[in-house]
């Protein structure tokens, strides 16, 4: 099968050169992202389908299912090859009511690195993000550093390679980055939300990958007659148009669209290969204001 994925070119990932279209995880869990998939040999073929197209970037956590999503993938997956790269986060536990709730003291996150290495396999994590909680989708003020210090105790142990953070504010990169590196940052951002722009710049300034999370709207999918009519024009569906926007607006982009769909994978991967003209980039400038 022909490395599509590889078509948006690459960047760095703390040690390694990852290609810049990946794969996002948290779409194989069962509804509400709780307990196990609707259809799992679905599953297990979108994870297989998506590194055999040459994505070696996907991002998950241990909440998610909880457990289930890293089960998947190791069952799918594992022995992993040597240029995957799993960035999972840790910060929050889920409730037997598929609640969400922070789990950020030293000894949580310390207990969900430990369950993020033995449900995905490995002795070390590659990338484990602290995701911040404060409110659900969108950063909010607030010293991060003993949380972050957690981290980096956890990464000197030698059971973390780097660090990346989820959720933050400029300020949060900051005091995070006089702690210990910071090779990522997750946030909320797609064509419609664009509160990061100044952020994603100077990340790309420090060479600190920026990975947009709802890149395609997440749980509202993103709609927009402008979207529509420049997909139309370039014979691309919307979903595509909105990837390929993210692919133009900084280098350091990398994308972890979510699916639980082989032919969505597939749709998702080609938009690599989509070129959008300046005055189309100009267009769909205008989409958050619809
Ligand atoms: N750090 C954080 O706090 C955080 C928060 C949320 C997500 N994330 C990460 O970011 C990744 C991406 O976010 P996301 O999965 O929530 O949202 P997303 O990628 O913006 O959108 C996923 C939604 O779009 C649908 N979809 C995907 N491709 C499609 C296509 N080609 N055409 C039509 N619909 C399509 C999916 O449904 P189907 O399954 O039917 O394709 C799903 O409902 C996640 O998988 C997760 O790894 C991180």
């Amino acid at each position: 099968m022909s490395e599509i994925a590889a078509v948006a070119g690459t960047y760095t990932l703390g040690d390694r050169t990852v290609n810049r279209l990946g794969y996002g995880a948290m779409q194989l869990a069962g509804p509400g992202v709780f307990g196990p998939p609707k259809d799992r040999d679905t599953a297990l073929a979108v994870l297989r389908e998506a590194v055999a197209s040459g994505v070696n970037h996907i991002d998950t956590s241990d909440f998610y299912g909880p457990h289930i999503t890293n089960l998947l993938i190791r069952e799918a997956l594992h022995p992993y090859p040597h240029d995957l790269t799993i960035v999972t986060k840790v910060g929050a536990v889920r409730g037997p009511d598929a609640s969400w709730n922070p789990a950020q003291s030293p000894a949580e996150l310390s207990q969900a690195v430990h369950d993020n290495l033995r449900n995905l396999g490995v002795e070390a994590l590659h990338v484990v993000n602290l995701r911040i909680t404060g409110d659900i989708h969108a950063p909010t003020e607030g010293s991060i550093a003993a949380r972050f210090t957690a981290l980096a105790n956890l990464q000197r142990q030698g059971l973390i390679h780097h660090l990346g953070l989820s959720n933050v504010t400029p300020t949060q990169v900051e005091e995070a980055r006089a702690i210990a590196p910071v090779v990522c940052v997750q946030n909320h951002y797609n064509l419609a939300h664009r509160h990061d722009d100044t952020l994603i710049d100077t990340l790309a300034a420090a060479s600190i990958a920026y990975v947009p999370f709802f890149p395609l709207g997440g749980f509202t999918p993103l709609q927009s007659a402008t979207l529509s009519a420049v997909a139309a024009r370039l014979h691309a569906t919307p979903m595509q148009v909105a990837l390929a926007w993210l692919l133009h607006r900084a280098p350091n982009v990398l994308l972890i669209p979510g699916t639980s769909s082989v032919s969505h994978l597939r749709e998702n991967l080609a938009a690599g290969a989509l070129r959008l003209p300046a005055e189309t980039l100009a267009g769909l400038d205008g989409v958050g204001a619809e």
